[in-house]
């Protein structure tokens, strides 16, 4: 009978076979709230007061999803131009995503006075870099395809939230849900004619459904502001990001951004 091995050397040769099977996390059967075991401190309430001109201490984002809602919503109030708006968002503490690692706040980029709005999923690590949304590769991919649809002087772009997601992850409703206020005042302020929601995380966050973008993509939806008073013409598609990976969907892109640019050329009736 060969010896038995050494604890030790049984627990390295299981790692190691595990590692090469490409296992770098060790998860437990049953999750641990590990706030509750007193092993993470608990996120701080946010702050009611938020002001660009005295700076306090950067904060923990709280958990109070309505409270940050209605802040968001009053400071969106607040703003009376894209650029106030902008400061508004800049000093605003409600979003987590403000405190996950995020360098500043990413808003819009393109033509304040656009007839398109183009709304993407959140800012990656090209965006936080430079500050100005769709600007990694995606955004060139984006960028590509406005041209070839004569749309680069017509659009004014943003995202459903202002922060990058801790490793380019989907943000989450709630922090989307966070951001939506200035989103909502970001469309009355600029007033399109019209919104093109790109990718699955912004056509849900901005129709409320939970129907998938592969569905979604290429049909005329109505977006409506959270009181009803508002509503536009939403027109979902394909992410260029999911492009990149997916070349052959690229045809599906160029039929929803002709069905768009068919609608924002069409003349308007007179009523
Ligand atoms: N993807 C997005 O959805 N938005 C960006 O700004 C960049 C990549």
């Amino acid at each position: 009978m060969p010896p038995a091995a050494a604890p030790d050397a049984i627990a390295e040769s299981l790692l190691a076979f595990w590692a090469e099977a490409g296992v770098d996390a060790m998860l437990l059967d049953e999750p641990v709230d590990r706030i509750a075991a007193g092993r993470i401190a608990p996120p701080k309430p946010v702050e009611r007061k938020t002001s660009a001109a005295a700076p306090g201490p950067r904060r923990a984002a709280q958990p109070d999803v309505s409270a940050a809602v209605a802040l968001a919503r009053e400071l969106a109030a607040g703003a009376d131009s894209l650029e106030a708006l902008a400061a508004a968002i800049a000093a605003f503490d409600g979003c987590p995503l403000k405190f996950e690692g995020a360098s500043q706040a990413v808003v819009w980029r393109g033509d304040p006075h656009a007839p398109l709005l183009v709304i993407g999923e959140a800012p990656g690590a090209d965006e936080d870099h430079q500050g100005q949304p769709f600007v990694g590769r995606a955004g060139q991919m984006l960028d590509r395809m406005l041209a070839a649809a004569g749309l680069s002087e017509r659009v004014l772009i943003t995202n459903t939230v202002f922060w990058r997601p801790p490793g380019n992850r989907t943000p989450t409703p709630a922090e989307q849900a966070v951001c939506a206020p200035f989103v909502e005042r970001a469309i009355a302020l600029a007033q399109p004619k019209m919104l093109l929601l790109v990718g699955g995380a912004s056509a849900k966050a901005l129709l409320k459904t939970e129907e998938g973008i592969l569905t979604l993509r290429g049909r005329w939806r109505d977006w409506r502001s959270a009181d009803g008073a508002v509503a536009l013409p939403a027109l979902p598609t394909l992410h260029p990001a999911f492009l990149l990976r997916q070349p052959a969907a690229k045809k599906q892109a160029w039929t929803d951004l002709l069905t768009l640019t068919e609608r924002l050329d069409r003349p308007e009736r007179p009523s």
